[in-house]
């Protein structure tokens, strides 16, 4: 099976240039002016468009059991969504409940992920602590291909970690060589918050934001750097939204500390009005954590995503449906908190950000795709066109515009928190393994065809740590028992 992608404009995270991309056996195998076509090849037409890689989301959760209910969206209907606009690969989530063994957790994710229609891979979450959690840890980094270990620091009563167990399991993952990620909100905070304000009668969608204040976040996120910093281990922090949380990763990296950030489109484009809605479906429909905020955070997270210290763009995929919100009709507390977005990420990323200026082609290619891939060591495999790279492709026509609707996106959810937004800049193709899973408004998804991505740990860096931390082990003083003159 092979493909010919003819005379479109490559763009990369680091080049633009005109050429074709021949596609082999779910690689690519030829890039080059005026490829010749071999027989039996399916050419795709790009001319007048840009070949990029394909989108890698690396903040989803599917079918997640959560708050009293499962995500509406399963592995299959959402990489499906995922190819309709433009992403080829999500990173998900395994999320053990505290107590349940996280490798059985993660082979109860694999099993639901089967179905997955495009490439897929996991981060897996630490909820508590025992010997088994440090020993299984150790196995899925050698035997499973997992590098990358979540901590919620929100939950309170499900799924927070503690202060001792972000310790153990940021040591833990130092010694292996993965990087440690983290939901950073000070989950005592908001518990104590939340009571507060439904006890002033505060009971609606609007008593959520006014829990998770940016102090929450940013508390937390300049903790989790700490800690990290203290352990030297690399920190990922997941959907930051907003100021506090960027100065922390700013600072940190400004004194050569490894930290990365992520945003999530909802944050960059949803403003915090939503939860003042008199309508209780539309606000519940934007309850997640943390909230969408208000117009000038908004702007910081642009410009953190402009200057680098936001390195990656998510959507924390997580869909609940109106009937999943009720849950939380007399107690905001209790509306499941999730939104979705894995169809429109792509999109609206190019219309906010490419259209106006804010984010170059190649940056938007680095943050929607190549980042990510770098940081989770599967560069260039993924996030990359170039010879022997995955045929993960989107051939993208900047002037194909569409209007946002729950009414016409292929997302398993009854809500779109970008509804009605009208933007410019398309996938007309979209290629996952060498095979066309979208085009022109057709989709061609296969159930079971995604793969499982191995994640590799960081080995050659965690050596080059290993000895530095050996050179500058502290050394006990002798002491003779003579008294000081
Ligand atoms: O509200 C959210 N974000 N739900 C999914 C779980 C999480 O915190 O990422
Ligand atoms: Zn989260
Ligand atoms: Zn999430």
């Amino acid at each position: 099976m092979s493909i010919l992608i003819k005379g479109g404009t490559i763009v990369t995270a680091d080049q633009t240039f005109r050429g074709d991309v021949y596609c082999q056996d779910g690689v690519i195998k030829a890039i080059g002016v005026n490829l010749e076509t071999p027989a039996k090849t399916e050419v795709i037409d790009a001319g007048g468009q840009y070949v990029m890689p394909g989108g890698i989301d690396p903040h989803t959760h599917m079918e997640l059991p959560f708050m009293g209910t499962v995500a509406s969206e399963d592995f299959f209907s959402g990489t499906t969504a995922g190819a309709a606009g433009g992403t080829t690969m999500i990173i998900d989530f395994v999320i053990p409940s505290p107590k349940e063994s996280i490798l059985d957790a993660y082979q109860k994710w694999r099993g639901w992920a089967e179905k997955a229609a495009t490439d897929y891979s996991f981060h897996v979450a630490v909820t508590w602590w025992d010997d088994s959690v440090h020993k299984d840890m150790g196995t899925l980094v050698k035997e499973y291909g997992v590098n990358s270990f979540k901590h919620f620091m929100a939950y309170k009563g499900a799924i927070m970690c503690d202060d001792e167990v972000l310790v153990k399991s940021f040591t833990r993952a130092r010694e292996l060589g993965a990087i440690a990620t983290v939901h950073a909100e000070n989950g005592e905070l908001v518990a104590h918050l939340q009571k507060q304000i439904f006890e002033q009668g505060i009971t609606g969608p609007e008593g959520h934001p006014l829990s998770r204040p940016p102090s929450v976040e940013g508390e937390a996120a300049e903790r989790a750097i700490r800690i990290a910093q203290v352990l030297d281990v690399p920190l990922y922090i997941v959907h930051n939204s907003v100021k506090e949380s960027l100065n922390a990763i700013g600072r940190a990296r400004a004194e050569g500390q490894r930290v990365f950030g992520e945003v999530l489109a909802g944050h960059l484009l949803v403003n915090d009005s939503v939860y003042r809605h008199p309508d209780f479906e539309y606000a519940a429909a934007h309850v997640m954590s943390p909230p969408f905020r208000d117009a000038e955070n908004q702007k910081a997270l642009w410009k953190g995503l402009q200057c680098g210290t936001l390195h990656t763009t998510a959507t924390d995929h997580c869909c609940f449906c109106a009937p999943q919100k009720a849950a939380g009709k007399d107690d905001f507390r209790k509306i499941p908190n999730g939104t979705g977005g894995i169809e429109d990420r792509m999109g609206v990323l190019w219309h906010h950000g490419v259209n106006p200026g804010k984010l170059t082609m190649n940056e938007f290619v680095a943050v929607t795709s190549a980042n990510a891939a770098k940081i989770f060591n599967i560069y260039p495999k993924k996030g990359s066109i170039s010879v022997g790279a995955d045929a993960d492709i989107v051939v993208w026509d900047a002037q194909k515009t569409r209007t946002i609707s729950a009414k016409t996106h292929h997302q398993k959810v009854d809500f779109n928190i970008f509804e009605g937004m009208e933007v410019k800049g398309a996938n007309t193709v979209t290629i996952s393994q060498g095979k066309v899973v979208y085009k022109n408004g057709e989709l061609r998804t296969i159930k079971g065809a995604g793969r499982y991505i191995n994640r590799p740990p960081f080995a050659s860096y965690y050596d080059a740590l290993k000895l530095k931390r050996e050179v500058e082990k502290p050394t006990a003083v002798k002491r003779t028992g003579k008294k000081a003159a």
